[in-house]
């Protein structure tokens, strides 16, 4: 959709076609009548249906970001993050499917069943895993993995925020203006969404600016509820508009369009950290109840790193707000199984070797 109102993007890259766009929205409507709210719509935006291969909100990003590692002249593409990163086993998952090997610098994270799940699916799938010690490390390795390998490798940042990856959800934001325009739903005062790097929210911010500009679907700004699940200050509300302003900046210079002002994004955006709880993939008892309220009215799966701490947001936002509120969904529901059923390959180091394992057990 951005692509066919701003032709002119394709100077910049053209996206490679990976997911399975629009995502649906659904009404979580069993869920707002058992708490008695049956006039407060909660919408589902799922995006974690974005590819059966592997979906989430990653997809939309590396649909630009691997285009723009193929102009490049790229032949191998490097994620960044911790062990069970989205974005790494979603980089390596799809950029196969384009003729792109990968890899990933990972750093140490709290063991949980999907995280140990991602990383043994990364492993068998062959991408060339480097770990490290500790994530303060990650800038310094980027760079001394940049100069070893040269033109040859695209390096992302971790989530892959970048304006340019932005881009995946300033479409998406029009994707979903389409949709309200459709009469799919009514048009939310609220968007909740997990911030990990702040990519998504920052494509979102502009998208959403962009769709009140041009009248499709929003007459209105919505407020952007972003759900903390990395800590302060990689989540700060600078760092989260300054992506969005860059972002907005560049399709300023490509196509034209007007670019939103640091105050009229800043009024939108509520960061919020109470649901992180000790840090990140630590689950915390808001998400967990959360998970089991959304299963018991015939909601999906919750993961309890992302998911679970931006829907007990949005529980919390339909109780307080009395408007229409969507939760957007950005953990694959993508089933695994073919990966986690093949043995891991035996030169895998040691401690991812027991992450792995850890993971397992805890299940
Ligand atoms: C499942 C999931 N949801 C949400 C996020 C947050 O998105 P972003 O990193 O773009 O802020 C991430 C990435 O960290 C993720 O993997």
């Amino acid at each position: 959709m951005l692509w066919e109102l701003a032709p002119e993007l394709a100077s910049v890259v053209i996206p490679e076609r990976l997911g399975q766009f629009p995502t649906p929205v659904e009404s979580m409507s069993r869920l707002t009548a058992e708490m008695g709210l049956a006039a407060a719509p909660l919408f589902a935006k799922r995006d974690d249906l974005s590819s059966p291969i592997y979906g989430g909100n990653k997809v939309r990003t590396l649909e630009v970001l691997l285009a723009l590692a193929r102009a490049q002249g790229a032949q191998r593409v490097y994620s960044t993050g911790a062990y069970g990163s989205n974005h790494a086993l979603a980089a390596t998952l799809h950029a196969a499917r384009i003729g792109l090997s990968s890899g990933a610098l990972l750093f140490p994270q709290p063991v949980s069943c999907t995280a140990a799940e991602n990383l043994h699916a990364l492993l068998v799938a062959g991408a060339d895993v480097r770990p490290l010690q500790h994530w303060t490390s990650l800038p310094w390795a980027m760079h001394r993995l940049r100069a070893q390998q040269g033109d040859g490798a695209f390096v992302m940042p971790p989530g892959g925020a970048t304006a340019v990856g932005a881009l995946g959800y300033v479409n998406a934001a029009l994707e979903l203006g389409e949709q309200i325009q459709g009469g799919e739903l009514s048009p939310p005062g609220t968007v909740v969404v997990a911030v990990g790097s702040t990519c998504t929210t920052a494509g979102l911010l502009v998208g959403l600016w962009h769709s009140v500009r041009i009248g499709l679907g929003f007459d209105r700004m919505p407020r952007v509820m972003s759900v903390r699940v990395t800590p302060w200050p990689v989540t700060s509300r600078v760092r989260i508009l300054g992506l969005a302003l860059e972002c907005g900046r560049l399709l300023s210079a490509t196509c034209g369009w007007p670019a939103p002002t640091r105050a009229e994004l800043s009024v939108a955006l509520d960061p919020r950290q109470r649901y992180l709880g000790w840090g990140y993939g630590r689950p915390t008892r808001s998400g967990a109840a959360a998970q089991q309220r959304w299963q018991r009215c015939g909601g999906h799966p919750l993961d309890s790193t992302y998911s679970a701490k931006s829907a007990a947001a949005a529980i919390d936002a339909v109780m307080e707000q009395r408007h229409p509120v969507l939760f957007w969904s950005t953990k694959s529901s993508a089933s695994l199984s073919a990966w986690l059923d093949r043995a891991l390959p035996a030169d895998v180091p040691q401690r991812l070797r027991e992450f792995v394992a850890q993971g397992r057990d805890s299940a």
